[in-house]
Order: C-alpha cells, then structure tokens, then sequence
C-alpha cells in the first residue's frame, strides 16, 4: 500500500501535493516525500514519519523557492523493502537526477536488476525495490520518456502503481499501473494523478482509471494513453459523486469493512513470489533458513496474543499435519513469564500484525536470551520485533488501521501455511502433495471473493440477531481457532459477550448457558469432524438456542441441523480457515453496525498495545 500523487497544472504545486498526500495518508504512514521539476531540475525533500513531518521539514523560504514549479510528484510510504528511514522514503531518483519515481507495489525481482545495474556502474542510495527503477529507467532512455519509463517496466516482476518525471522533460508526468491503482483526474489545464479518488475529487470529478498494463503521458493538457508494448488505448472518462469525507476510506463505511473486502488483494500480495509450483513448496526467503536449518528444528513454539495467537492456533495445526513437527502456542505473556523450556533445535515463531506489541517483543528477547532460532511473522516493516528477530516473513497486507485485526489474520494464516509447506517439504512431505497444495493455496483469494460476494446475505442474519446479549461459536479442528477468533470480533467491536469453544467442550459446563436467547454460531463446513459438529448443533437445538452454521456451497444436509446458514465454498481442510473467518469477520461487523458501535476504534481498545 501507499499514496501517490503527480500534479501539473495551475495550483500552488506544494500544496496541492501535500494535500493530496494528507488524503491518502491512510494508505500508508511511515515516511513521505516530494520531487518539484522547475524548468530543467528537479529537487526532492523527504522525511520519516508521517506526511506532517515532511510538512515541518519545508520551511517558508524552501516553500517559496519550490512553489516556481508546476509539476511535481510525491508519495506516502507503506514500506516493504527497506525499513522507514529518510534514504528509503521515495520518490527516488538515477544517480544523475534525470528521473524522479514514486512506486506502490513489490518488484519481486529488483534484487537481480540492483546487482546488474551496479555492475554498469550504477550507484544506489537505498535498500528499497523501488530504486531500481529509476536506475533501469536511466538506463533505457533514447530520448523518449514513455518509451523508456515502458521499456523499464517490462523488465520487472511484480506490481507497480507509479509516476515519473525527468528533467529532460520539463512538461511531462509518465505514470503507469499493474496491480497497484492508479487515477487519472482530468481537470481545466490542471491533471492531478494519485493512488485513489480521495486525493483528487476536491479537484475535479471527471476521472480514468487506468488497467493494468496501462500507461500514460500527461503533457501540458493532453493525455497519451497507451499499453506497455506501445498500443494506443482508450479509457472512458467517469464522472464520481463521492463526497470527499467517504472517499478517505475508499467509499467504505469503515476502514475496517475496507480491510475485510481488501483481503483478496491483501491474501495476494502476501502469497505472491512465495511460492514454487515446479517443487511444490513455500520460498519465504526472509526466514533465511538453509535445509539444514529447516531438518534441525524439532520443535515449534508460536508466541503471540489475540488475533494473531489465533493465527498462531491455525498454524499448529498446519505444522503438526504437514511436517510433523510438534508445536505449541503460547499466549506471549505467559511465554515470558514462566521461565521456558528451550533446548537446541526450538523454532520461536513471533506473530504480530504491528510488530510492536510489548508481551510478544518481550518474548522474543526472552528466546533469544535463551538461545533459540526465532523468526518474527509481521505486517510493519522495520517494526521493532522484526528488527530484533533479524529474519523473518512480511505479510505485505497493507495498513490495517481498524483496530479489529482482519486480513493480517487471514494473511498470517496464508503465510503459516506457506511456512509449513517448506518445513514439511523439507521432511517427509512428497513434491507431488506440495504441488497440490501450492494450487490450492492460490486459490485463496477467489475463495475470500466468493464470500465477500454474499456480504448482504450475512447482513440479514446478522440484523436477525443483531439484538442477542450472548453468543457461542464452536469449532473443530482447524475451525476451532476460527471460532475463537469470531468470538474476538464480535466481542471487540459490538460489546456482546461471546464465547468461542472448542464444539466437544460445550457440554462439559459452558452448555448451563445455553437457551432461546443463545445464538450458536457452528463452523460446520465440509471437513473432517463435520459429523461430530452436527451432533454438537442437535446439542444445542436440544436447548433451544438458534443454530447459525457456517457451511459449505452444496451441503444441503446441514439444512435439517441450523436456523440459519452462511455458505463459504468448497476448500480444504488447510485452506478453509481464511475463508470461514471472513464471513464471521463480516457478521461481526454488520452485528456492530446494526448496534451502532464505533467499529473502527471501539471503546477502550487500541491498535497496537505497546504496554503490558
Ligand atoms: C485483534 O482484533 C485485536 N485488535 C488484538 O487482539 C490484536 O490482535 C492483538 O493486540 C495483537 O496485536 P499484534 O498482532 O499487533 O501483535
Ligand atoms: N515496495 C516499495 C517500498 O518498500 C513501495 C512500498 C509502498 O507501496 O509504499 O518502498
């Protein structure tokens, strides 16, 4: 994630950069920065931290001198490759300052390109991704900036929203998208480009989305739409009718309604370059394991708290099954609290979205102390737990600024699988079972769609029960953390009281609870245990409380079990957790937003808890 804008025309170019800039700091928050062009020199400020900042970094007589330009680019950071830090902040630029760039997305394969451009003697200044770019756009220009910013494109893997200027080309903005959005806001003598529509409705509502594979060049007040091999292209101009206030969330409600509907994206972004069809196997590169490595752990333990602990519950799981390891999850403050037992050969595994989390950072200090491998699972790069685990694997999910956790726990998951995978592959697991749960993985985020796609099919059983003062979900197997994990959201962002069990342990006591004015939610989907979930629904039914089932496309069977059901399509049993949190995700929401709670920052919580 981060936020692009790219401005020509009549405005005071500073401000209408920074404004843009502020609109789109949701997006991504960790370092921002500026490149004005006047006449043939192009001057950048950047900073860490947020857009104000950089703000404060440009003072009045910098103000002024900048102001002479009329085009100009900048970006808000959402780092993935390079910790926040002024060098990394973009827009990044060749070593003789011809091309600026700003980047949204990951170049899988920059590591490749740096070390070929170094070899022709290129110089660089970060350890961002991003930077090749510019580089690589230096490297192909013939004296046309489209040609050489599409030319530079075509060599790299991965995704890109971005925008480019040269000082070669004192009237010209080049921007380009694949896989990361880009709009075009076409005004009077004035185009503003940016990540989103919320930085540009105050400008005009006249806007081009562009495609991927789309590029453009916006001189003075024409726009020259091509694809990357050179083909002209047209775009239809749409007209918006968002109002500026809801477009900060993108059109959402909520960010975190956002966030649920980001995840086939978010599920994406996290998979992506991870995985190798042709072995059959996770890559994740960052753990920084060799085989030997991989063989010599006998022994997992994932420390975390919350939702990422329930991620944590998910990959016991999936590390048991797939490479026979045993694994234990520790809630983080008891891990460090209670004196540990670590031999040679234990993995730490630390989950946390905001890598920042006090009871999981101290754990980790608490494994290292003891000598143990740790790798950190994390959503912020160059938060504080990855910095000191030194290896491990981002999730890539974006911000997630809802304080209730939603796709990093669906990418948690994903990437705990895909760790498993390349630890059970380095064991006992055949190639040909590795393949095919490489493809069934990369299913995941069609799977999340097609859930997302009867949203307002949860929204009435939602409202139905809406009014409900307890709740129960049940699981088992690897649904039993899903039900634990929807007992948190319904809990954290409506103010009911939910419980989440394990579906055999109702009856040892938690049943007392059970009446009329109990609604169970059962995780009934099509895997294994399913005979034992129905027998535990009949328990519940038995005491007159209303079943929900979440159940599988097709399964007409549980029709004669529930009251009421919400499908999620057919998967495995390795994949069926993402999916099936997702509708628990959104019957939380739509239950909280029926109550008229303050879903994004509820009472009393916070979004990274940094304190004990
Ligand atoms: C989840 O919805 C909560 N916001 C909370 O439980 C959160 O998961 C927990 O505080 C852990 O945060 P972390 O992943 O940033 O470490
Ligand atoms: N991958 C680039 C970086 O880490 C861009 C990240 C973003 O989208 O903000 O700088």
């Amino acid at each position: 994630m981060c936020g692009i804008v790219a401005y020509t025309g009549k405005r005071n170019i500073i401000d209408t950069l920074i404004d843009g800039l502020r609109r789109l700091e949701y997006r991504g928050y960790d370092s921002a920065g500026i490149a004005v062009l006047d006449k043939n020199k192009i001057t950048t400020v950047k900073s860490v931290g947020k857009v104000q900042s950089l703000v404060d970094k440009i003072t009045p007589a910098m103000k002024k001198e900048l102001s002479k330009g009329k085009i100009g680019i900048a970006h808000t950071r959402w780092a993935t490759h390079g910790i926040p830090s002024e060098p990394n902040a973009h827009p990044h630029l060749d070593e003789k300052c011809r091309f600026a760039v700003v980047h949204n997305g990951i170049i899988e394969n920059y590591a490749l390109i740096k070390e070929h451009l170094i070899g022709k003697g290129h110089k660089f200044l970060s350890e961002t991704d991003t930077e090749v770019l510019p580089h690589l756009i230096d490297d192909c220009y013939e004296g046309d900036l489209l040609q050489a910013v599409a030319a530079a494109l075509k060599k790299i893997n991965g995704t890109f929203g971005i925008a480019v200027i040269s000082s070669e080309h004192p009237e010209q903005i080049v921007t380009a998208r694949k896989g990361s959005p880009i709009v075009i806001g076409v005004g009077e003598n004035e185009t503003i480009i940016a990540s989103d529509i919320s930085a540009i409705i105050s400008y005009t509502d006249k806007v081009i989305f562009l495609n991927d594979n789309d590029i453009a060049l916006i001189d003075k007040d024409k726009i020259d739409l091509r694809n990357i091999d050179n083909v002209p292209v047209s775009r239809e101009i749409a007209h918006i009718d968002w109002d500026p206030g809801s477009a900060e969330k993108g059109g959402f409600e909520h960010f975190m309604l956002k966030e649920i509907f980001e995840q086939p994206d978010a599920i994406a972004n996290a998979i992506r370059g991870r995985l190798d069809e042709s072995l059959g196997t996770g890559t994740l590169s960052g753990l920084n394991l060799s085989a030997h490595d991989l063989v010599s752990v006998n022994r997992i333990i994932i420390a975390a708290c919350g939702t990422s602990l329930h991620a944590g519950m998910v990959g016991e799981y999936f590390f048991e099954d797939l490479a026979d390891i045993p694994t234990e999850v520790e809630q983080a403050a008891e891990f460090r609290y209670r004196n540990p037992i670590i031999n040679p050969g234990t993995f730490i595994l630390a989950i946390s979205q905001s890598g920042e989390t006090a009871d999981t950072l101290a754990a980790v200090r608490e494994a290292i102390q003891k000598g143990a491998t740790v790798a950190g699972i994390c959503n912020v790069v160059g938060s504080t737990i990855p910095r000191e685990t030194g290896r491990g694997v981002y999730l890539h999910a974006g911000p997630e600024i809802g304080v209730a956790s939603t796709k990093a726990f669906t990418c948690q998951v994903a990437v705990l699988l895909m760790m498993a995978l390349k630890f059970g592959r380095s064991r006992r697991l055949s190639r040909q079972t590795g393949i095919e749960l490489v493809a069934e993985i990369k299913r995941i985020p069609d799977l999340v769609r097609k859930v997302i796609a009867t949203a307002k099919d949860i929204e009435k059983v939602a409202k139905k029960y809406a009014q409900a003062k307890d709740f129960f979900f049940i699981g088992r197997g690897y649904l039993y953390p899903v039900a634990i994990e929807g007992a948190l959201k319904l809990k954290e962002i409506s103010y009911v009281h939910a419980e989440g069990y394990h579906a055999a342990e109702l009856k040892h006591g938690p049943i007392a609870l059970l009446d009329e004015n109990v609604p169970v939610l059962a995780m009934a989907n099509n895997i294994p245990g399913k005979d034992k979930i129905i027998g535990n629904m009949q328990e519940c039914k038995a005491r007159k409380s209303p079943v929900i089932a979440v159940a599988t496309e097709g399964d007409e069977e549980i029709r004669k079990h529930a009251d009421d059901i919400i499908w999620v399509p057919e998967c495995s049993q390795y994949t069926v957790p993402i999916p099936s949190v997702v509708a628990l995700q959104l019957l939380s929401y739509y239950i909280a937003k029926e109550r008229g709670c303050s879903i994004d920052q509820p009472r009393n919580l916070a979004k990274s808890v940094t304190v004990e």
